[in-house]
């Protein structure tokens, strides 16, 4: 282990005052709630758990616990933090009974189909506190979709005579949560299916979810490196950079880092899904250059990255070479307009850089947090709910916690061809106050210098500098 990960492994996280004491938390109902749209379909293929009503934490007193057996699973891609729900799941657990155990799955929903599982202990976990990474025990992106994959699941949970199931994940994988948790009722087993979410790519929010674990990392990882490659640029005059971040079309994290480092100019699609196109609307913005670029690609690459989707449907965006491609279109730009002057431009791409790392302290104390959600949530026999963690732009002391009842956030979307009810991805907020404060920077960040030099993730030092939480979440409070 290098010094840091020693140092970070006996960190021990914040923890929010509602979660000191796992002996006393209860869990009250809230108002009544729909699904934001498509009601009567969801209603339909969700009758056991459809209609449930959001429970928020508070201060009681709990009964004597019974030891609990529950399994956990990382789905889809790497954000940093997973160590730490898993932490908080089996410290949770075990401070309301030592007799609990943990199971988790290995290399994914895969794990949970085949069967293939492991007992977590406190001797393998106390290596992964507060490290980057899936590397306990992997993850994988197999959708539980097929009668026979989803009669697998319901075998493995009843043979490990499970009480619960974390599935840790994103809105696809939170989807899977809802189904399985649907089935089992169905099938009268009695596991409880608990959600967390968990995503860089920041489209898993809402007005109860502020932000899915791994996006304040990422972002923060990502700036650091747009920030070192502004300074380089302004210092050698010499090249321009093209990069490309991870964060599919909600372009939440391009929004992130745009902000953290006023870069020159912002490729996104936040005016391709929201607004227009145009060079008019878009002055300054090489968006109307990423749609070219697309459309410039021989058709046969064009149908692949259109067919060759990952289980759940999604285009695989880190395949396609925009800032290559982008690169290309300019110098063409530029000979057609017998530009005389030099062009020479790097491309990057700043994606699984940005995954597994160490998780900032931010990251690393919400998802302690969840962690510990979702242990009181299996505890209270909560099925198709998904962790929620508020207030977060007060100090973790004085966070919120909350069950979310996850076909509340579903509608009916063509998948592979056919409707499918799904988490409904939150895209950019075009009215939100941190898009518009972009929007109206954009053009003078565009025709000057105004760059900012976020400089790497601190762990130790001023709170404000170690414990900040997302700008776009500062925006929104
Ligand atoms: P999740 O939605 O599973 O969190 O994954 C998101 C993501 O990190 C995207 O931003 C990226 O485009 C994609 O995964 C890459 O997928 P893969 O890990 O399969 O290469």
């Amino acid at each position: 282990m290098s010094r840091l990960q020693k140092i970070r492994a006996e960190f021990q996280p914040q923890r929010p005052d509602i979660l000191s004491d796992m002996n006393q938390i209860v869990f009250s109902r809230e108002a009544k709630t729909s699904c934001l749209a498509d009601e009567k379909e969801i209603a339909a293929l969700f009758p056991k758990t459809f209609g449930r009503v959001i429970v928020s934490g508070g201060v009681g007193s709990r009964e004597e616990a019974a030891p609990l057996k529950v399994g956990v699973v990382f789905s889809g891609g790497q954000a940093s933090g997973g160590h730490n729900v898993i932490s908080g799941l089996f410290d949770g657990l075990k401070k309301r009974s030592s007799e609990s155990t943990l199971i988790g799955f290995l290399g994914g929903p895969s794990g949970i189909i085949d069967g293939k599982s492991i007992e977590i202990t406190s001797e393998m976990l106390s290596m992964y506190r507060n490290q980057g990474g899936f590397d306990l025990i992997g993850s994988g992106r197999t959708k539980i979709e097929t009668d026979e994959q989803f009669a697998a699941s319901l075998e493995t949970v009843q043979k490990l005579q499970l009480n619960g199931l974390v599935i840790i994940g994103g809105d696809d994988s939170n989807t899977n949560a809802a189904l399985l948790a649907e089935y089992f009722l169905d099938k009268s087993c009695n596991c409880s299916v608990i959600g967390v979410p968990k995503t860089i790519d920041g489209d898993l929010q809402n007005e109860y979810i502020p932000i899915s674990f791994g996006f304040d990392t990422a972002a923060k990882t990502y700036s650091e490196m747009i920030g070192n490659i502004e300074r380089d640029a302004l210092s050698a005059k010499k090249y321009y950079h093209f990069v490309k971040l991870m964060g599919r079309s909600a372009s939440h994290i391009t929004l992130e880092c745009a902000l953290a480092t006023h870069s020159t100019f912002r490729l996104n699609a936040l005016a391709a899904k929201g607004g227009d196109l145009s060079p008019e609307s878009i002055q300054n913005d090489l968006s109307e250059e990423a749609a070219h670029c697309f459309a410039s690609l021989p058709k046969e690459i064009q149908e692949q990255l259109l067919i060759d989707r990952d289980p759940h449907g999604n285009v695989r965006v880190s395949l396609i070479e925009t800032e290559k491609l982008l690169i290309a279109k300019v110098k063409e730009e530029l000979k057609n307009r017998s530009f005389q002057g030099t062009f020479s431009a790097i491309s990057h791409f700043f994606g699984y850089e940005g995954r597994a790392g160490f998780p900032s302290n931010f990251d690393t104390h919400y998802c302690y947090a969840h962690g510990h959600v979702a242990a009181a949530l299996v505890e209270d026999q909560k099925t198709g709910y998904m962790t929620c963690v508020g207030n977060l732009h007060r100090p973790v002391s004085e966070w919120t916690i909350k069950g979310l009842p996850i076909t509340m956030l579903m509608n009916m979307e063509i998948r592979k061809g056919s409707s499918k009810p799904v988490i409904q991805k939150a895209l950019v907020d075009l009215e939100g106050k941190a898009f518009k404060f972009f929007h109206e920077s954009r053009i003078s960040w565009g025709k000057e210098d105004h760059y900012r030099y976020p400089g790497p993730l601190q762990f130790f030092g001023e709170t404000e500098m170690i414990d900040c939480i997302p700008l776009t979440l500062q925006f929104r409070t």
